[in-house]
């Protein structure tokens, strides 16, 4: 099982910093090996301990003048191999286009990076039924290099992000077997998931990880999270 913190604009580098620390302390006798944290640009930092650090954006190439973005070289001063592609607050809040996104996959896959790559549905499409839903995911696919062996794909209905309301077991599970019949891919699943849904979530057989936001804002708190995921 893989679990991975996406903090978006909250957190600071000097609590970045001290939130590492706890979660390493608090997961001292917790065997995972898949525990990625991707915190603000101005909070990155080298991979301590079991917490890796990865990059929730990244501009495709490695410097220029490309104003209020970071590259290549950035990430590099921290060790970051690791970044996020197609988030749907960057698809629909910053505009940024499947063209446009499978720029970005296509340079940090070339530069050799693990990539999580995040797909998802507004709620106006999920009720039109499957057939809609299935032609908008495989679209989030135009120009994605599905064969990358350093690809992980987190499934993130826009309906479930940020609102309290996970997705069902019954709509994961309709989405990830759909998906892993098509692509033999490790697959997340994102949305509200919380210390009270983990458990549940964990045990869907095509989850292999989950991406969590706002209940990976506090160290304890997602500490516990993964403890009840793994079931320890
Ligand atoms: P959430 O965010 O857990 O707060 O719903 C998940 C995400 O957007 O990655």
């Amino acid at each position: 099982m893989r679990f991975y913190a996406n903090f978006k604009m909250h957190h600071t580098r000097a609590s970045t910093t001290e939130y590492i620390a706890k979660l390493n302390e608090e997961l001292t006798s917790i065997e995972c090996d898949d525990i990625t944290i991707f915190p603000p640009a101005t909070a990155l930092q080298k991979s301590l301990g079991k917490v890796v650090v990865g990059a929730q954006n990244g501009y495709f190439e490695a410097k220029g003048a490309y104003t209020g973005e970071i590259g290549l070289t950035q990430l590099e001063e921290f060790g970051i191999d690791t970044i996020l592609i197609g988030h749907s607050e960057r698809r629909e809040i910053f505009g940024e286009s499947q063209e446009f996104i499978a720029k970005k996959y296509a340079y940090y896959k070339e530069q050799g990076f693990h990539i999580v790559y995040c797909i998802g549905e507004p709620l106006t499409v999920r009720e039109q039924g499957e057939e809609a839903l299935f032609e908008y995911l495989y679209a989030q696919f135009e120009g994605i290099d599905i064969e990358y062996e350093k690809l992980t794909v987190a499934y993130e209905p826009i309906w479930a992000i940020g609102t309290g309301v996970s997705a069902t077991v019954e709509d994961i599970e309709l989405v990830h077997n759909r998906l892993k019949e098509k692509f033999a891919l490790p697959l997340l699943y994102g949305g509200s998931v919380k210390i009270d849904s983990i458990e549940q979530i964990a045990k869907i057989k095509s989850v292999d990880g989950v991406l969590v936001g706002s209940a990976s804002l506090d160290a304890k708190g997602f500490a516990t999270l993964i403890k009840r995921g793994l079931g320890v």
